[in-house]
């Protein structure tokens, strides 16, 4: 199985956006946290920003939207040249619809869940999407410590994901650092989304590597 490591930028210099890029050559994304102050009580950047940042990365953008309303903004971003643009499920009125929009504008659809948030009444609908992201923190900050029980729902997902017989990216978000990468890698997941692991190393080129053996080993 493919392993996938997107460093988020939301532990990036956020004045030097553009050279911090170049920072994560090794990397198979770059992750995009889009927070609203409403759905997280916290506030990064929007569509104009992620447009700009589309226009200058070397690597293909994957969005993550923490906000409310997805449905009426999650499209915009597609259209912007996104690669992948995950809504959460809690947020979004009809997921399947927006899933639709989202993959007829070329952006591969995605589904995001909060540590607390069952995923068993949305199995029926993975179909729908390119990829599901298992949150292994409470979205809204970086640096938060990886909560390890989110990890049996990983598992449902993954057998879920077999059974449909779909390619279906299992991505998780939060606390990943070379010693939890395994465990969430054990439990299923190929997407990996790091932060802080990343940006607060010497080298963050190395630390992508680092990240990528910890998480086949
Ligand atoms: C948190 C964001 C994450 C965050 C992860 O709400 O969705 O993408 O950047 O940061 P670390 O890797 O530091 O936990
Ligand atoms: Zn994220």
């Amino acid at each position: 199985m493919p392993t996938r490591i997107n460093p988020s930028i939301l532990a990036a210099d956020f004045a030097n956006l553009e050279h911090e890029l170049g920072r994560i050559r090794n990397a198979d994304l770059v992750h995009v946290d889009v927070m609203d102050n409403h759905f997280v009580p916290n506030l990064t950047f929007g569509l104009q920003m992620v447009t700009r940042l589309q226009e200058v990365s070397p690597i293909p953008l994957d969005v993550h939207l923490m906000m409310d309303d997805p449905d009426r903004w999650a499209p915009a971003y597609a259209e912007a040249g996104a690669f992948s643009v995950t809504f959460h499920v809690e947020a979004a009125s009809e997921p399947i619809v927006l899933a639709r929009s989202l993959r007829d504008r070329g952006a591969r659809a995605g589904l995001a869940i909060k540590p607390g948030t069952p995923v068993e009444p949305y199995l029926e609908m993975i179909e729908e999407f390119d990829q599901v992201l298992v949150m292994t923190v409470e979205p809204g900050f970086g640096g938060q410590s990886f909560i390890r029980s989110t990890m049996p729902k990983l598992a449902t997902l993954a057998d879920a994901v077999r059974e449909s017989g779909a390619d279906i990216w299992l991505q998780v978000d939060g606390g990943i650092t070379a010693e939890t990468i395994a465990i969430a890698a054990e439990a299923g997941a190929d997407t990996f989304v790091a932060g802080s692991a990343v940006f607060t190393a010497d080298d963050p080129d190395e630390a992508i590597l680092a990240l990528r053996a910890a998480a086949a080993s």
